[in-house]
């Protein structure tokens, strides 16, 4: 830190004015404010001060010191060159205001400041001294929303591919615990709830079941766990951070990811449902239209510890009307039926309109998704954003869903509902109607335009090395195929937040103590006998998916109905040795595997699935039976370095290692993402495995332990 301060003040600030050639032949002057090269090693790596610094720009806390000298003629300098650029984004939303992602000026916003962070994230500098000075910057002006900084940055960095991507943060609920968690702070007056405070009074606030009972979420309230898992919100907010809608240039199979992630929160939410005694496991989709009933309420219990606003709740029986809606959202509404229909057009024809307004061929790679993805989502790389809408389907169905009611009764102070956000939209129950929409949407085009995948050639490659078996057992060894879930308690003591941010003059530290409850799992590990008839060492790749076995009847489930509820437990590169014949036991233990599916608070995967949600919940009565398939491929399938840590987490997020190629090479969420083929449409998950040389299944037991998590006290 020494050598730092001593470089910086010693070096001779650049801010010079410097000719600049516009389009049309004049000169115009502009300001470049760079921290001086001799205060860089631009050849060096990052220093551990100004990671520290990186890290500290998401915490409650400045840091400092700061070199003054340099600092003051920078900070001028900035202030002077982007004077208009700030200008326009705070009269966007202001530093007290409640920040929803989903309403326009507030994208707009997160927009142009992403625009500002680029320009100061020199590509060519290692050390990334320039952009952390100016992030820092930022953060000290005071009129930069903070959710909008943390919403535009990773913009930014995944704009420039920085090397800032792999760098650590805190996780999100550090940053903001008053998006995830129920009345951290009681509003409108700023005071925080009877159990945070100051000093050392450890009481913890409970976050449990008993937030949303006695509200309208009524008997859905029994998937709380799912929903309200501040986990959970946290990865889906991750993962719209790190799959920004504006990018210099498309990210490689962004539209294909945003079906696929979601489909498979759609497929865990089903089984989840199922476990809970729902019959309608795969909720209806909806398409909202003029006059639509909203029969489900649903009511968050959070507060914005920014603006101290509640998030509004909807009551049950909730009509899409003029009377509901204000006028720009009403015409919202209108449009978004014709839009619809656009978007049904290319699943029926294969053909998407351009924009040359040409009728077009949907590009095949790999298989057309990916254009109807970038175009259902708002993004800029939509073929044509004009014909299917510049904020797209889906965004539109979010902030109308979420300002339904918002906007008309002016005694709700015109804010904001969970589904305005990324971060707090999965809690309401019409997220999962919304996405299954979308979720149909994708698989009308991949049942009417693609045919089913082949079964032992061509899309389902015979390779020498096979699985023979698959198990799991539980950590002790003993259990085989038997797991087991239960209620855990996890304690949090946060230091605030960027949310909830100390008052002048308030001295003592400020804490947050929580006492989560959540669904968790005895450990296990996956078995897996693979055969290599291979005279040589071999690289495969294996791709593990899990789905219920029967339906609440208790009928076994036809493949027609069961290829849409796998979802995804894991995929990862196994090299095999060369064993004459011999068979090969792996050992996958889901805790340690490197591949990272899922993630946890901070640790080494940003990104990912909550691992203590990897199992789902089960059922208390032994019937929670569930099938686990292998699918083996060859090695080539996979892009990645076998190597490295969580670059893969990639199932969900793609690389987060500032290579944002997706590493796997086959259609996400092969090989059950086709409907299967006429002969086996309504054949039995065994006459598949039979077919397919390259799949192993068994069959897994998930007995759910319903008591009581102990108690933590601190
Ligand atoms: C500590 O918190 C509890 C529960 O909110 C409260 O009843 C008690 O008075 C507090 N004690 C002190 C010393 O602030
Ligand atoms: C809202 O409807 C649900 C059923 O969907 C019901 O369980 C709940 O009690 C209702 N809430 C109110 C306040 O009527
Ligand atoms: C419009 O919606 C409101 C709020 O849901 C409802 O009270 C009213 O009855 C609806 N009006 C008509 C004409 O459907
Ligand atoms: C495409 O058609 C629309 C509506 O007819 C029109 O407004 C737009 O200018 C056309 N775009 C091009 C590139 O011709
Ligand atoms: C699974 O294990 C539990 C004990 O952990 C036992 O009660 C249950 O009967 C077992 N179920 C099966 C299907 O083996
Ligand atoms: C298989 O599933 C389809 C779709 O749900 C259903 O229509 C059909 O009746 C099922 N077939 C059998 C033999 O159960």
């Amino acid at each position: 830190m020494h050598g730092f301060l001593v470089s910086a003040l010693l070096a001779i600030l650049r801010c010079a004015q410097i000719p600049y050639h516009d389009g049309g032949g004049g000169v115009v002057q502009i300001q470049v404010c760079t921290v001086p090269h001799n205060s860089r090693n631009s050849m060096a790596d990052i220093t551990n001060t100004n990671r520290e610094r990186y890290y500290h720009l998401f915490t409650p806390k400045p840091y400092g010191p700061t070199p003054m000298l340099v600092v003051n003629q920078l900070y001028k300098c900035w202030n002077e060159q982007y004077n208009t650029a700030f200008d326009s984004i705070t009269s966007k939303i202001g530093p007290t205001q409640m920040f929803a992602s989903f309403h326009g000026p507030h994208a707009k916003a997160v927009g142009e400041l992403a625009g500002i962070l680029i320009e100061n994230i020199d590509m060519e500098d290692p050390s990334n001294m320039q952009a952390i000075e100016f992030f820092d910057y930022i953060r000290r002006r005071g009129d930069i929303h903070p959710q909008l900084f943390v919403s535009a940055l990773p913009m930014a960095l995944v704009s420039t591919r920085s090397s800032l991507i792999g760098e650590p943060t805190p996780p999100l609920v550090e940053m903001f615990p008053s998006r995830f968690l129920p009345r951290v702070v009681e509003g409108p007056e700023i005071k925080l709830s009877a159990q945070s405070g100051r000093g050392t009074n450890k009481t913890c606030i409970k976050v449990d079941q008993h937030w949303g009972s006695t509200k309208t979420n009524g008997i859905e309230n029994r998937l709380w766990y799912f929903r309200e898992d501040l986990q959970l919100n946290s990865h889906h907010w991750n993962w719209h951070q790190f799959h920004p809608t504006h990018s210099p240039s498309p990210i490689p199979r962004r539209g294909e990811l945003f079906y696929f992630f979601h489909h498979d929160l759609m497929a865990r939410y089903a089984s989840e449902r199922m476990a809970n005694g729902f019959t309608d496991y795969f909720v209806e989709g909806i398409k909202p239209i003029v006059d639509y009933e909203l029969k489900q309420g649903y009511d968050a219990n959070l507060r914005d510890g920014v603006s101290y606003l509640n998030w509004v709740n909807r009551v049950n029986s909730t009509f899409l009307n003029k009377t509901s809606l204000s006028s720009k959202l009403f015409s919202k509404l209108k449009q978004q039926e014709i839009i619809w229909n656009h978007i049904y057009q290319i699943t029926q024809t294969d053909k998407v309109l351009d924009g040359s307004n040409d009728t077009v061929p949907l590009m095949p790679k790999p298989d057309g998704i990916n254009t109807i993805g970038e175009l259902f989502e708002s993004s800029q790389w939509s073929i044509n954003s004009y014909f299917y809408s510049d904020d797209g389907w889906h965004n539109n169905a979010h902030d109308i869903l979420g300002k339904v009611l918002v906007e008309k009764d002016q005694s709700l102070k015109k804010e904001y509902g969970v589904l305005s956000d990324v971060a707090t939209a999965v809690r309401d129950i019409y997220f999962y109607r919304i996405h299954n929409e979308v979720n149909n949407m994708f698989m009308r085009y991949k049942h009417k335009i693609l045919n089913p995948y082949e079964l032992s050639q061509g899309d389902h490659p015979y390779i020498v090395t096979n699985p023979k078996s698959i198990q799991v057992r539980d950590e002790r060894g003993h259990l085989v195929n038997n797991l087991t879930t239960f209620w855990n308690n996890r304690d949090m003591v946060l230091n605030g937040g960027l949310d909830i941010l100390p008052k002048p003059g308030d001295t003592d530290p400020l804490f947050l103590y929580v006492c989560l409850k959540h669904l968790d799992h005895q450990e296990f590990t996956y078995i897996i006998e693979l055969e290599n008839q291979d005279e040589k060492d071999r690289s495969v790749f294996v791709r593990l998916y899990m789905a219920p076995t029967y339906n609440p009847d208790r009928e076994r489930f036809n493949l027609t109905e069961q290829y849409p509820l796998f979802f995804a437990m894991d995929a990862f590169p196994i090299m095999l040795g060369r064993l004459n014949g011999y068979q090969s036991l792996v050992y996958i233990d889901v805790r340690t595997s490197t591949h990272c599916f899922t993630g946890n608070f901070g640790k080494t995967c940003p990104c990912g699935y909550p691992h203590h949600l990897l199992l789902p919940k089960g059922s208390d009565d032994n019937l929670g039976v569930y099938d686990l398939v292998a699918m083996v491929t060859d090695g080539s399938d996979y892009n990645g370095q076998p190597t490295d840590l969580c670059a893969s987490s990639y199932m969900h997020c793609s690389r987060l290692d500032g290579n944002l190629e997706y590493p796997d090479t086959r259609p996400m969420g092969w090989p059950f993402d086709r409907r299967p083929s006429d002969e086996l449409s309504q054949a039995y998950l065994d006459r598949l495995v039979q077919q397919v040389p390259n799949m192993a299944k068994t069959t897994v037991t998930i007995v759910h332990n319903d008591v009581e998590p102990k108690e933590h006290v601190i």
